[in-house]
């Protein structure tokens, strides 16, 4: 039977991510990965490449104001230490209680808080950065544009928003919880919350892999020498070289944003 998750409520999203955590717990990156664990490797480095560049220009333009980082949709802190390395403060926020129990065990010195019917337990204003790294695509449309509407209400002005989205067409998410916008819907949308659009890079994490799959066939594309070989060039090589090449090869955008002034 397929679900349809085309209006995937909050709480569908999070029992979601529970259950990921739940069979996932002695795994924290396949908890937030996907269920191959060399595939999971391969995103973990190609982000760790793309992201890391897109912070250091976030955290050079906000001029050593660097108090307090908003990680949205932080699952079990993955990236904490790279945040924590250029802000005074964190907070980490996810929808899901059972990811925050991980991050928490992992970290138990920072501060992480439970997303409630959309609400961020923070002041408005109270971030020079909000970092959401693949959260917003895994929540319906009109879900999206709430969050949005929230991370606007919490970063302050001359603040960065980084995002890390699936680009693609607008489709409804069936079987899986998973929703894409083509580039420029993402950039309407958050610059219709009081954000100005910086720079979008794209990345791509199964460049090699679909190549050798077209090439060889998947089957032999998946023998264990090849694969790993696919895994090399898509999490060692391809993030240098996907940001330069023609938007319809990238899967994922990394888009940045400041938040104007009132
Ligand atoms: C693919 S994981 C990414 C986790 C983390 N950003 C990282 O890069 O390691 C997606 C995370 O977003 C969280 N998430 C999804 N929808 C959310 C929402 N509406 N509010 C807060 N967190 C959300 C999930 O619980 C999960 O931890």
């Amino acid at each position: 039977m397929t679900e349809d998750y085309s209006q995937a409520s909050e709480a569908e999203t999070n029992e979601f991510w529970d259950e990921k955590a739940r069979a996932n717990k002695d795994n924290p990156s396949r908890a937030v990965g996907v269920d191959d664990e060399l595939r999971t490797r391969c995103i973990e480095n190609a982000q760790r490449i793309v992201v890391g560049r897109a912070l250091r220009r976030a955290v050079s333009s906000l001029d050593g104001k660097t108090e307090r980082v908003l990680d949205f949709g932080c699952g079990v802190g993955r990236w904490l230490p790279h945040l924590d390395a250029n802000f005074d403060a964190y907070l980490g926020v996810d929808i899901s209680s059972e990811m925050l129990d991980i991050a928490r065990k992992n970290y138990p010195q920072s501060k992480f808080s439970r997303l409630n019917n959309f609400t961020i337990d923070a002041e408005d204003t109270s971030f020079c950065l909000a970092f959401c790294i693949a959260v917003l695509h895994h929540n319906s449309y009109v879900n999206q544009d709430a969050l949005i509407r929230e991370l606007s209400r919490v970063v302050r002005p001359g603040g960065q928003l980084l995002l890390l989205e699936s680009k693609g067409a607008r489709m409804c998410g069936s079987g899986r919880i998973f929703y894409s916008r083509p580039v420029t819907d993402w950039i309407e949308t958050v610059e219709s919350e009081g954000f100005r659009h910086v720079e979008t890079t794209g990345t791509c994490y199964q460049f090699a892999d679909r190549i050798f799959a077209k090439v060889f066939s998947r089957a032999v594309a998946r023998r264990p020498l090849m694969y790993r070989t696919s895994i090399f060039f898509d999490s060692q090589v391809m993030p240098y070289i996907t940001p330069m090449l023609p938007g319809r090869f990238h899967e994922r955008v990394l888009m940045r944003f400041e938040r104007s002034s009132a």
